[in-house]
This record gives C-alpha cells, sequence and structure tokens, in this order.
C-alpha cells in the first residue's frame, strides 16, 4: 500500500519524532494537537521537548515543506495515534479490598472520535498509545465504526507499540524492531508497508492484541524486576551487605540478569502499564499488583534511609539532586525523585531540587533552585535522586566549595565513596548495610 498523507494526532515524545521521520522520508505529514500553545510553539519552528537531534530533524522536516501543524486532523491516507494513556486522577478499582488503578483513555477516545468523520474506504489508522489489551478491538473499532466503515472489510486497523527509550528516540524509532499488530492480516500488511518507509529494524506482523500485550508484558517485565532489586536493596541493608556489589556477583551467573535497585520507578510507561493489566484482569495478577506496590513505596524507604541518619527532618536543608524519571531525560512525569522530594518536605525538611534538564520545570510544591550551587547552599545534606551522566562525573572538589554539608544520600550508586570519603564527605547509599 502506498501512502502520500498521513496524520498524526498527538505531538509528544512520541508523535513528534514520528512525525518529523516521516516527514524526513518525503511523506506529507499533517501533525496535530489538541494543545495550542503546542502548536504555535510548532509553527514557530520550535520544540517544547528535550530529545537529542529532534530539533535538527523537526527543523530539516519543517523546510522541506513536508511537514504542517494544526489543532485538527484532516483527510489523509493514514491516521496514526499517539496520545497520552495516563491514569485516571481520582478513581480506582477495587478487588478483593485492594485498590488498583485504572487508565484514562479519553485522549484515545477523543482522538479516534476526531479521526472517524475524515475515514475513507481503504485508509488506515494505527494506535499506537500503549493501551489495556483488547483496545484497538473493543474501544477504537466501535468508534470508527461510526463511519459506517468496518474495520478489517472497508479500512485497515493495526495496533503497533512504540518501544523507544527516551534520549534515543530518533534512533531507535528506524533501528528498533517493530511489532504491528493488525486486526486482519491485510490491515498488518498495510501498517507493515507504512513503517517500511524509515524502519531498518524487523517489522514483525501479529493480530491487535497480541501487540497490545506485547507492549505490556515488556514493561511489567522490567517493573517486576525492578521490585525485586528494590527488595533486594532492602534486604542487603537489614543483613548488613552491599546491594550493589551482590547484584554484580550475582549476574556473573550465565542466566541471572538482576536489575538496578533505586528510588522508585517513574515515567509514563513503566509505572502506569502494569496497572493496565491488573485492571482488566485483577484475579490473575497478584504478582504484578505487588510488583508495582513495592516500587511505589520506594520513595518512603529513601525517606527512612535519610532519617536514619538524620533523625529529625524539621528544619533541615536538603538539596535533591535530580527530578526526572531517569537518568539524561527531562520527563518529570510520574518521577519517584518529586514523590521523595514531597515527602522529604511532609517531615518538615526545606528541599532546593536542581534538574538540569529542566531547571525551569513548574511543580507544584516544589522549589527549584536556579544552578548545582544555589541548591547546595546552605543545604545540611545533600540526595543523589537521578543517574544523570552529569551528577556521575561530579567530582568531591566540584561541590565542596558550595556547600557546608558533608552528608550525602546516594539512592542510584553514582558516587565511589571511597574518593568522597577521601574529601570528607559521610554517603549513605541505597541498600548498603555495611
Ligand atoms: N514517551 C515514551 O517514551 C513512550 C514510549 C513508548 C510508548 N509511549 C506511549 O505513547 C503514548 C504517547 O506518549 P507521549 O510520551 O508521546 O505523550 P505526550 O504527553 O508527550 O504527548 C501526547 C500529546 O498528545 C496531545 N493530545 C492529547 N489528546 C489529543 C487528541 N485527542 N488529539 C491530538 N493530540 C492530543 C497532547 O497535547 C500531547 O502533546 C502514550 O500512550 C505512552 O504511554 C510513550
Amino acid at each position: 500500500m502506498k501512502f502520500n498523507k498521513i496524520c498524526v494526532l498527538g505531538l509528544g515524545y512520541i508523535g513528534l519524532p514520528t512525525a518529523a521521520t516521516f516527514a524526513a522520508h518525503g511523506i506529507k505529514v499533517l501533525g496535530v494537537d489538541t494543545n495550542s500553545d503546542i502548536v504555535d510553539t510548532l509553527r514557530r519552528g520550535d520544540i517544547h521537548i528535550h530529545e537529542p537531534g529532534l530539533r535538527e530533524t523537526y527543523k530539516t522536516a519543517l523546510a522541506s515543506g513536508n511537514l504542517t501543524v494544526s489543532t485538527r486532523p484532516e483527510e489523509a491516507d493514514a491516521f496514526l495515534i499517539a496520545v497520552p494513556t495516563p491514569f485516571l486522577e481520582g478513581r480506582s478499582g477495587e478487588y478483593n479490598g485492594q485498590q488498583y488503578k485504572l487508565a484514562d483513555m479519553r485522549a484515545v477516545t477523543s482522538a479516534a472520535e476526531a479521526i472517524f468523520p475524515l475515514l475513507r474506504k481503504g485508509n488506515l489508522v494505527v494506535l499506537e498509545s500503549t493501551s489495556p489489551p483488547r483496545t484497538t478491538l473493543e474501544l477504537i473499532a466501535p468508534i470508527l465504526a461510526r463511519s459506517g466503515l468496518t474495520a478489517g472489510r472497508d479500512f485497515h486497523l493495526v495496533y503497533s507499540p512504540e518501544r523507544v527509550l527516551p534520549g534515543q528516540i530518533l534512533r531507535e524509532l528506524i533501528e528498533n524492531a517493530r511489532v504491528i499488530g493488525g486486526v486482519t492480516s491485510e490491515s498488518a500488511q498495510a501498517g507493515a508497508d507504512l513503517y517500511s518507509v524509515f524502519v531498518k529494524g524487523e517489522i514483525i506482523q501479529t493480530d491487535a492484541t497480541t501487540a497490545e500485550m506485547v507492549k505490556l508484558m515488556e514493561n511489567t517485565y522490567r517493573d517486576v524486576n525492578i521490585a525485586i532489586a528494590n527488595e533486594f536493596a532492602r534486604l542487603a541493608d537489614k543483613f548488613g551487605v552491599d546491594v550493589w556489589e551482590a547484584i554484580r556477583l550475582a549476574n556473573r551467573h550465565p542466566r541471572v540478569k538482576i536489575l538496578s535497585p533505586g528510588p522508585g520507578v517513574g515515567g509514563h510507561c513503566i509505572s502506569v502499564d502494569p496497572w493496565f493489566f491488573v485492571e482488566t484482569a485483577p484475579e490473575l495478577t497478584p504478582l504484578i499488583y505487588n510488583a508495582r506496590r513495592v516500587n511505589d513505596a520506594q520513595p518512603r524507604y529513601v525517606l527512612e534511609l535519610i532519617k536514619r541518619t538524620v533523625g529529625v527532618l524539621k528544619g533541615k536543608k536538603i538539596a535533591a539532586l535530580g527530578l526526572a524519571y531517569k537518568p539524561d531525560v527531562d520527563d518529570l512525569r510520574e518521577s519517584p525523585a518529586t514523590q521523595v522530594v514531597h515527602i522529604l518536605q511532609t517531615e518538615g525538611a526545606q528541599v532546593e531540587a536542581w534538574e538540569p534538564f529542566k531547571p525551569d520545570a513548574k511543580l507544584p510544591g516544589i522549589h527549584m533552585a536556579a544552578s548545582l550551587e544555589s541548591a547546595l547552599k546552605d543545604s545540611d545534606a545533600i540526595v543523589l535522586l537521578v543517574r544523570h551522566t552529569e551528577f556521575v562525573n561530579l567530582k568531591p572538589s566540584d561541590i565542596s566549595a558550595a556547600t557546608k554539608a558533608c552528608l550525602i544520600f546516594d539512592t542510584v550508586n553514582a558516587w565511589e565513596s571511597d574518593a568522597w570519603h577521601a574529601a570528607g564527605f559521610q554517603v549513605v547509599r541505597l541498600g548498603v548495610g555495611k
């Protein structure tokens, strides 16, 4: 199948690189976002998110004339939905007295509702947003059927999960293997035809529900494995062991690959997606449920670690280094680091947070420092929450002049304790009971 014009709904971390990459490969692309501030920014030739290489790719796509942006979709050969699927705020489900989070599918629903009046015979519709199993068949297909056309018969419908790594999105979009799940094999083939415009990785065709499950399984697998690493950290702490050394030694076993503990699990994927399984089958998912509980409790575990050394936190000044949900990105969504800051403040600490990737972030209740130095100034203790490369590269001499604090809590095993101890700092590392 040939595609002359496509419409990408949702111009965030996924949709914008995807739209720009299609345009860079000669396809006419209309990028659509319901947020008019984002559309205004993009129309000015600027971008609203941090992703290495995206600014250049976007500018090239814009200059080629292949990419335009709007708040409203238009007729096209294919429609891609890359809108958010976060938690539903203020509501939860319950099974056997245990609460679980629910997916907020309103953006997906409204994107499908914007497409159906424009749908023509032979079109392709792709859902890329991470979604609970059977969303393509049971949510998207019925909405698109309001056009009078039937998915799999009159138009193609596909679920294709996005598995790019933030920080590497432009490269991984092209190089990663891509799973394309069609409601029919013809739909899957149409999806494969579309992505083969730029994908160099393997394109694997399957059915839509399998593709939905694949995405959720990938992230759930990581969440459960991080949960066990976090429990290992707690156990190491109790038994007088250095968990980082123990993990390194255990991973010498040829069939063991333990992940790293940390202050929790965040971001818009791993901390969210496992709930989509729990929501749709709570009776089948006790392990997934409990792994989520373990990881969600980890910021509080960090608090306990700090309190054990500092004692009463009231009035203490703490510098929190890093707010992103993972290293070297500016994405603060569902970040456990921000939760640690909130919990510290609830205990009466005064926290100055420094996030080099988003120094001007506006987060309710969090005071952002203008620089590393101003976060450190007058602090009684330093809490390292994200393993940003620039933090890992800091040497004791880089910060000793800026702070009177000599107490460091390293939740990500970034600072080689010996060098810091030699410089007069006391470093308390997560998961180190020695
Ligand atoms: N960010 C990642 O690394 C990543 C990786 C894999 C999968 N995903 C999934 O991809 C989806 C998109 O994620 P993202 O990180 O790009 O989200 P994002 O929040 O960065 O961007 C989504 C954009 O969609 C816009 N939007 C909301 N409703 C809309 C509508 N009805 N029509 C058009 N635009 C609309 C929003 O204004 C926003 O700009 C989510 O389901 C997410 O779970 C994200």
